[in-house]
């Protein structure tokens, strides 16, 4: 169920009426629900309900925030990081050190030495020379480093070019056709438990057909690394699946992915890990803005709101859409370009939308914040880092205070060798 919804005209986030937080928060502000996050975890369980061995890891870079986090920690979820600073939050979460799965194309020797200290329970590698420095790390240590290798099977993703992973001219994981003789080369490393294989082509994906394309492979090279001696234990699927972000949105369903990946997965063998983030949290949160004014354009008005692309940066990044609705819409629409203070013309959620009318004082949301929201955010143009609340049914708390500009001002000095 949408916990973000109208009664009495007023939208809510669960039970709590939004002009209620702005009131007592202030805008911009992130407003996620307990209840959405809790079912979309348990959603996705339940998809892969025919996989009879799975490990499931919340992508953190999608939301890291900490109480969102342990939400998920109490659903049973792992991490899924890509730096030290995601480790030690999913840690302070209250995440389990053998649930959570090091990620990414640029660890540090430091960060591979930080996931070793912490116990985690797997890194993924994502090219030799980083398998070579953990083995090494960890043997200077007296441990053993459970990995994986991540292959960049070469299928398009069909998403937006910015956030595809999986074709051969991007920068993650090692050919599949290469792979077999690296994962000899990696599994003869002391230090080193070359457990399986790692895969992840891409974000905000809205059809199957590329990830099965891409399993595919990967159940093919499981069977050559087998055949060559090798014990796999472990397959990665990543994370990937697209969520509905405008009305007519039609993206694959948790349980109709689930039964794709048991059906290409049924004779693997192997405990199958996942590392969902948009599917979790992109629908879980909005983006609580203010209008501030509205201002004649040459064609269509433009709506000026107190949020900008600072705190969402998707708009600018990605062209990508969110939808605006009004908190207490009074049925009236109205054709503008939705825009934030920001000094610069990519600081525009929306152009030409026909939307929900409203006027400067009404409050409105970007809906489907949940995922890749906050935590892009900037102080850009010095303007306050915002904030982050988690309702849970009639309360509600401040999960990250906003931080003004003149902190981090405070972080900076003037040198004294500047007269
Ligand atoms: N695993 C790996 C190795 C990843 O690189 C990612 C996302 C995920 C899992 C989670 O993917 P998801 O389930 O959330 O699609 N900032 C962009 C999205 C970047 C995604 C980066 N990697 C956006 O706002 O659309």
């Amino acid at each position: 169920m949408d916990q973000f919804a109208l009664r009495d005209g007023v939208l809510h986030a669960e039970d709590i009426p939004l002009p209620r937080i702005a009131e007592e928060v202030g805008t911009p502000v992130y407003v996620y629900s307990r209840a959405m996050l809790e079912r979309h975890a348990q959603e996705f369980r339940d998809g892969l309900k025919d996989v009879p061995r799975k490990h499931l890891a919340f992508a953190i870079k999608s939301n890291p925030n900490l109480g969102v986090l342990r939400v998920l920690a109490r659903q049973g979820y792992g991490a899924d990081v890509v730096s030290g600073g995601e480790l030690e939050r999913a840690l302070a979460a209250g995440m389990a050190p053998e649930d959570i799965v090091f990620s990414g194309v640029g660890k540090t020797r430091a960060e591979l030495a930080q996931g070793l200290d912490r116990g985690i329970g797997q890194f993924n590698i994502e090219h030799e020379p980083e398998g070579i420095a953990l083995a090494e790390i960890a043997l200077a240590k007296e441990m053993t480093a459970r990995a994986v290798l991540r292959v960049n099977p070469d299928v398009d993703a069909g998403t937006h070019a910015k956030i595809s992973t999986g074709k051969a001219d991007n920068k993650f994981g090692v050919g599949i056709d290469v792979a077999p003789a690296m994962f000899d080369r990696l599994a003869a490393l002391p230090g080193l438990q070359m457990r399986g294989i790692a895969v992840h082509i891409g974000s905000q994906l809205t059809s199957l057909d590329p990830l099965e394309s891409a399993f595919t492979r990967v159940g093919r090279l499981v069977a050559d690394l087998r055949a060559g001696g090798h014990n796999i234990t472990h397959v990665d699927l990543g994370g990937g699946l697209g969520v509905s972000y405008k009305p007519g949105d039609n993206p694959p369903s948790m349980a109709d992915y689930g039964a794709m990946v048991a059906r290409v997965t049924k004779d693997w063998d192997v405990t199958l890990m996942f590392e969902p983030g948009r599917v979790i949290a992109g629908n879980t949160g909005v983006l609580l803005t203010e209008v501030l004014w509205v201002k004649p354009g040459a064609t269509n008005p433009f709506v000026i709101v107190d949020a900008a692309m600072n705190d969402l940066a998707r708009p600018a990044l990605y062209d990508a859409y969110h939808d605006f609705v009004a908190v207490q819409p009074s049925g009236e629409k109205m054709t503008a370009s939705i825009v934030g203070p920001v000094c610069e013309t990519g600081d525009t959620f929306a152009r030409d939308r026909v939307t929900d009318k409203v006027e400067a004082g009404d409050l409105a949301v970007f809906r489907t914040a949940g995922a890749y929201g906050a935590t892009m955010a900037s102080t850009y143009n010095s303007r306050s880092l915002v904030p982050e609340v988690l309702v849970d049914g009639d309360r509600y708390i401040k999960v990250a205070d906003r931080i003004a500009a003149s902190t981090i001002m405070a972080a900076e000095r003037v040198p004294d060798w500047i007269d």
